[in-house]
């Protein structure tokens, strides 16, 4: 967004950016939706339109649940690759000081990966927003977990107790069938 700022100038630069530093840890540290998300779908909003801008917003997402974060490095630490298969932050962050064996949350190294995280999302919606302006972007690289479609097959419209939603399911549920 700020280099938008610099680069294109108006309608850009009439953001303050002071306006994006609250969804650090997931909202002020509520471990909600990863705050490097937020930036990135509203940017996409604002140059993108009906299917496609839904299309590009799903596609961020399954890839920040299926991507190996950090896949962007300082160089200070060689930081592990983790897909976290979540895009809440509590899981992001968690599962990655789990399998890295790093943290805590106010760790150096915890604060590099989640860098890289930024890093590797804006790479990501970049790099999609140039091939949807070349008119090359294609959906379907990243797609939801599978297993939310084959619940919500039931619980979305047909049985009680109704729910919703696109995250994976038996991440937080077992799976009763
Ligand atoms: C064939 C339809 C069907 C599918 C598919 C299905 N469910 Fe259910 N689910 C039900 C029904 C019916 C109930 C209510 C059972 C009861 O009240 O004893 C239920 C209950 C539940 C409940 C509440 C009770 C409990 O067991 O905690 C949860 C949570 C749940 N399902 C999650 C899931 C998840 C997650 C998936 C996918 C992995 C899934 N369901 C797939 C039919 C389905
Ligand atoms: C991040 C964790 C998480 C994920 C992912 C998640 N749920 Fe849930 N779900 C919850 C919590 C917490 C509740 C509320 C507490 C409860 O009833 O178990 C809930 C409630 C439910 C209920 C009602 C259970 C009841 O006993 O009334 C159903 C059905 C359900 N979820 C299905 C799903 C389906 C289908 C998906 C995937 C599309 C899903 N959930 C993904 C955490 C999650």
């Amino acid at each position: 967004m700020g280099y938008l700022a610099e680069e294109v100038g108006y309608p850009f630069n009439q953001i303050p950016m002071e306006a994006y530093i609250s969804f650090a840890g997931g909202t002020e540290g509520w471990g909600s939706m990863c705050g490097s998300l937020i930036a990135p779908i509203q940017l996409i909003g604002m140059v993108a339109e009906g299917e496609e801008k839904s299309a590009m917003i799903n596609e961020l997402m399954a890839f920040y649940t299926k991507h190996p974060f950090p896949e962007y490095q300082t160089g200070e630490f060689d930081l592990p690759k983790v897909a976290v298969n979540s895009t809440l932050c509590h899981v992001s962050v968690t599962r990655w000081m789990d399998e890295s064996g790093m943290g805590p949350r106010g760790s150096a190294e915890r604060k590099a990966r989640c860098a890289g995280v930024v890093a590797d999302v804006c790479k990501f919606t970049a790099q999609m927003l140039n091939d949807y302006v070349d008119g090359k972007f294609k959906a379907g690289e990243f797609t939801a977990p599978s297993v939310a479609g084959e619940c919500m097959a039931c619980h979305g419209d047909n049985v009680k107790p109704f729910a919703f939603g696109k995250e994976s399911c038996t991440d937080c549920h077992e799976d009763h069938r």
